[in-house]
């Protein structure tokens, strides 16, 4: 009797234990920015959530964090569900010791010997992109700025790292990455793992997002192969990997990287310069320390690598973009055997969950963790914990193009501000964050551009007074 009292108890409490496991992954797939500032105010380090036979960890720790990505990360790999294609053999999807390989593919053309030459291709750029938008916010028009933020990335990307012009019949790439990335997520997140041929909401938004960048790829490749020109950039580099045996690498991996690569070079820090200039327009006085720092500059026609390097208040409002509002705002592994962490018992196989929104909020390692105040980076020591702010992830997988988004995102923000007065719209209404694999401000950044007339320094002054109709060019809300 007793046992079959025990084996009902038992079967109510696994069952319990599910109900609440789905009902943790609906909310958190519903409304994750939402439920997970709920849960920050229960302030459990490790709380684990029950799926089926596979278990999943939300570590909310920094000293975990460190553990999971730096200390023992041969033990973790990445965990990417619905990416078949780019597992384990791309330089963004490899973990463990596979990354020491993958990683000697990126690593040459992001150092900083070559910053100088990207940075005169950024200006040539630049330069076309401030007639284009000049153009296009004539007469008070209304913009939403954070897709034309989307398509300058891509072009200076596809300029620096593929020599490769890219026009408007690319911006689709644009688009559709953060669909795909919206999909990438419900799929992450689902209960039921569909298969691809199923056409669930999630599996269109990645496969068509899939199809647009292979088309692109397969087009980028081909038209290398087939050129004479000889180019020192990272798509050569891709194609003529050679593995530690020195024989050429599969072109599934040649492939696999581009995949990966497009959105994590121009996606992921469109999303961080978007809510930067965002909180920027918002606030009067960090505007006018930043033309502070602009006039030490210079014109941008003048900015060398080094005064990008030195733009200490700019990084300081860029950190603070990425502690508020990290683009990777979550982070996944999965370990590949059991371990012991915190005296927690974490099974073969579990999801680590490492929420970056969480920690970088976290009143215990910041003051007045919900205010942007860029100033807490210049001090001398602003972080109380190493892994209390991981923007770039950490470890040997760390970003490894974080020293080249340095350059790009700060030079692109003293383009724009020091060519144009922008009136943010809805300036007093409280950003709003949504989440795909990346992060994005859900009603984007509609503002009203005006060119500056004569001297651009000097001059931080933003235009009044406009009434203007919105016309947005393209929605953000899903
Ligand atoms: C603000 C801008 C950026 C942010 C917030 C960011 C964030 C991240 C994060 C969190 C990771 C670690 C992923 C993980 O370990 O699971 C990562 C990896 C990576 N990022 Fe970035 N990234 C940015 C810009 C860039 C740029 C500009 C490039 C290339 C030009 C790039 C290329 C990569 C690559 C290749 C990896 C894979 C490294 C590895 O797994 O070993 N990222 N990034």
């Amino acid at each position: 009797m007793s046992k079959i009292l025990h084996e009902n108890r038992n079967f109510i409490v696994k069952y319990l234990s599910m109900i609440e496991s789905i009902k943790f992954l609906y909310k958190f797939k519903q409304n994750s920015i939402n439920y997970l500032s709920k849960l920050m105010e229960e302030e459990i380090d490790i709380r684990r959530i029950s799926i089926r036979n596979r278990d999943l960890f939300l570590m909310n720790h920094p000293e975990i964090v460190e553990t999971v990505l730096h200390k023992e990360y041969l033990i973790f790999e990445k965990t990417m569900k619905g990416v078949e294609l780019a597992k384990g053999t791309s330089i963004v999807t490899s973990t463990g010791d596979k990354i020491r390989q993958k990683m000697h593919v990126a690593r040459p053309k992001l150092s900083k010997s070559y910053f100088p030459g990207y940075l005169d291709k950024m200006k040539e750029i630049m330069q076309v992109e401030i007639e284009r938008l000049d153009m296009l916010t004539q007469n008070n028009k209304v913009i939403n700025l954070h897709w034309e933020l989307e398509y300058i990335l891509l072009r200076l990307i596809g300029k620096i790292f593929f020599s490769k012009e890219l026009d408007e019949t690319h911006r689709i790439l644009c688009y559709e990455t953060h669909k795909g990335s919206i999909g990438l997520k419900r799929i992450a997140l689902s209960v039921i793992n569909f298969p691809k041929y199923i056409p669930s909401k999630a599996n269109k938004e990645y496969l068509n997002a899939k199809q647009i960048a292979d088309e692109f790829i397969k087009k980028l490749i081909d038209e290398r192969i087939s050129s004479t020109e000889q180019h020192d950039d990272l798509l050569n580099d891709i194609l003529n990997e050679i593995d530690e045996k020195g024989n050429p690498v599969p072109d599934e991996y040649k492939y696999n990287h581009l995949f990966t690569l497009l959105p994590a070079s121009f996606e992921t820090p469109a999303k961080a310069l978007s809510f930067t200039i965002n909180e920027i327009l918002r606030n009067e006085k960090i505007m006018s320390n930043l033309f502070d720092e602009f006039n030490q500059m210079g014109k941008y026609q003048t900015i060398s690598v080094n005064d990008l390097e030195n733009a200490t208040y700019l990084h300081g409002c860029l950190k603070e973009a990425l502690r508020l509002y990290p683009p990777i705002w979550l982070q996944t592994r999965k370990n590949n055997e059991e371990v012991i962490i915190d005296n927690v018992h974490i099974p073969k196989g579990s999801i680590i969950l490492m929420p970056q929104y969480m920690i970088h909020r976290d009143p215990k390692y910041w003051e007045h963790p919900n205010e942007f105040r860029p100033e807490r980076f210049l001090q001398e020591k602003p972080l109380k914990h190493p892994f209390s702010f991981f923007p770039f992830g950490g470890g040997p997988s760390r970003c490894v193009g974080n020293q080249f988004a340095f350059q790009m995102i700060p030079l692109v923000i003293h383009n724009l501000l020091t060519e144009f007065d922008i009136q943010l719209l809805d300036k007093n209404k409280p950003i709003r964050i949504e989440t795909g694999i990346t992060m994005y401000p859900k009603d984007g950044l509609n503002v009203i551009m005006k060119r500056k007339l004569n001297d651009t320094l000097n001059n931080n002054k933003p235009n009044k007074g406009k009434d203007n109709k919105i016309i947005l060019e393209k929605e953000i809300i899903e």
